[in-house]
């Protein structure tokens, strides 16, 4: 599958088979996050995956979808041991945690798998399922799984809407 095929078939999953990931699949998808780019190559991220049956539907009550992303047969905690800064003044936390997730979405797809991010969460509560310790940032969750349906289509703005050329034209 190429990269633009991948683009094309991923999509917010919120069902799932319940069927467990080959550890292969989850090699494969942690190195695809290992490989992604971070500022000053700090490689921040940290993922914390539920797979227990207990855990992982703790984890999903402290999302926006706690059925449907309980039958997920991973919960990802995307977390990030930075707290830095970059010169241009944004966190370098979410981006290069946001870079090796969209790494392991794309990849999962590829394998067959689908995925969900999930910013509508108790961060707390999370931590405490967890035991992420305070000082790390838990940045997103990912849901990752078999899917039990297909892709519904959602839509998008053309290009021409998001891109200008030389001077900033909207
Ligand atoms: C940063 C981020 C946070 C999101 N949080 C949630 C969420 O909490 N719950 C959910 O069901 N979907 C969530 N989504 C999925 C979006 O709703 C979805 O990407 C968007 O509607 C486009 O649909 P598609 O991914 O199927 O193309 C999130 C997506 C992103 C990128």
């Amino acid at each position: 599958m190429t990269v633009a095929e991948a683009i094309a078939k991923r999509y917010s999953c919120r069902a799932y088979q319940d069927k467990p990931i080959e550890q292969e699949k989850l090699d494969k998808i942690f190195e695809a996050a290992r490989m992604a780019p971070s500022a000053k190559n700090l490689q921040d991220w940290r993922f914390v995956v539920a797979t227990d049956k207990q855990c992982k539907q703790q984890v999903a009550e402290c999302t926006n979808h706690p059925n449907a992303f309980g039958q997920a047969a991973a919960l990802i905690a995307a977390c990030s041991v930075c707290k830095d800064t970059m010169r241009c003044g944004q966190q370098i936390a979410p981006i290069d945690v946001s870079i090796a997730l969209e790494h392991i979405a794309l990849t999962a797809t590829e394998l067959g798998l689908a995925t969900c991010w999930i910013g509508s969460f108790d961060a707390e509560k999370v931590r405490q399922v967890l035991a992420i310790p305070k000082e790390v940032v838990i940045i997103e969750l990912m849901a990752l799984g078999y899917p039990a349906n297909g892709k519904r289509q959602t839509t998008r703005e053309p290009v021409k809407n998001f891109v200008c050329f030389d001077k900033w034209n909207f």
